[in-house]
């Protein structure tokens, strides 16, 4: 079990497809990530489940490599001369954890709940590009100004501001190759291409480009966020110690007051009215 441990992801679900449909039912999605060679004892640790559910998902995708029938076969170590299942048998390999949580509720760091409500701003936004999308209409100056404010949006507040505090000060904390962090670039860098491309796009006056690269973003973000919220962010408040805690709270409160308050303000009042027309429109 050791060296599956110790594979990529990507190509352990390629050999067991099983254990693709395991891991997401424990909400753990790596499919959809574009790097996936993250180890499969790093994904365990990083998503910090239970005791209980590491256990019982440990087992089932032990099982899912090694079936009943194969295990004399593959692994000499393993006796089922009496018939026992595998669940029973192996013995689990221990992942370490700095803490086991309680429970299900995360609790983050001040400069980490910063980020989160950043992202809960972002989503407001994404949520409304299904509405904005449907009701688009770049004949008109207002529709084509519609678009080029989301566009200020997502580089200025999304971009410029959140994502340059997580790459430049946040990820400087954590080992840069490693591939959770690597693929979190990558997300990063796909979304600018998809700006781009709305940009691009508008100025060609091409509808269906402009609705291609929304939804592209919107899919991208909403799946980003997710796994910032749910996993790459509880893992990294694992690893701070209290003195880089009060560091990043530091430098995050610097890069609000180069980004301007004007600058923030002008995003939120976006969401706001955006929202409002929306619903009127
Ligand atoms: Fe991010
Ligand atoms: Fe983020």
């Amino acid at each position: 079990m050791e060296k599956y441990l110790n594979k990529g992801i990507k190509d352990l679900i390629s050999e067991f497809p099983e254990v693709r449909d395991i891991l997401n039912e424990y909400n753990i999605g790596c499919v959809p990530c574009s790097v996936g060679s993250c180890l499969l004892k790093d994904i365990v640790q990083i998503h910090n489940l239970s005791p209980e559910d590491e256990e019982e998902l440990m087992a089932r995708i032990t099982r899912a490599i090694y079936p009943v029938r194969n295990l004399a076969k593959r692994d000499s170590n393993i006796d089922i001369s009496n018939g026992v299942y595998p669940d029973r048998k192996i013995k689990m390999p221990k992942i370490k954890k700095k803490a086991a949580t309680e429970s299900k509720e995360v609790k983050y760091s001040p400069p980490i709940q910063k980020l989160v409500d950043e992202h809960a701003l972002i989503k407001k936004w994404l949520v409304l590009i299904p509405e904005v999308i449907e009701k688009l209409d770049i004949e008109t100056e207002d529709g084509r100004k519609l678009v080029c404010d989301g566009v200020y949006f997502i580089r200025s507040y999304a971009d410029k501001f959140h994502h340059a505090k997580e790459e430049d000060i946040l990820f400087k904390y954590f080992d840069g190759t490693l591939d959770i962090i690597k693929a979190m670039h990558e997300d990063h860098e796909t979304g600018r291409a998809h700006v781009r491309a709305i940009i691009e796009a508008l100025e060609r006056k091409d509808k269906k480009a402009i609705i291609e690269h929304l939804n592209g973003y919107k899919e991208l973000l909403t799946g980003h966020i997710k796994k910032e919220d749910e996993s790459l962010y509880p893992w990294m408040d694992r690893g701070l110690s209290i003195q880089q805690v009060g560091e990043l709270f530091a430098k995050f409160n610097e890069a609000e007051e180069k980004i301007g308050k004007e600058v923030v303000e002008r995003c939120r009042k976006f969401v706001t009215e955006t929202e409002q027309r929306m619903k009127i429109i």
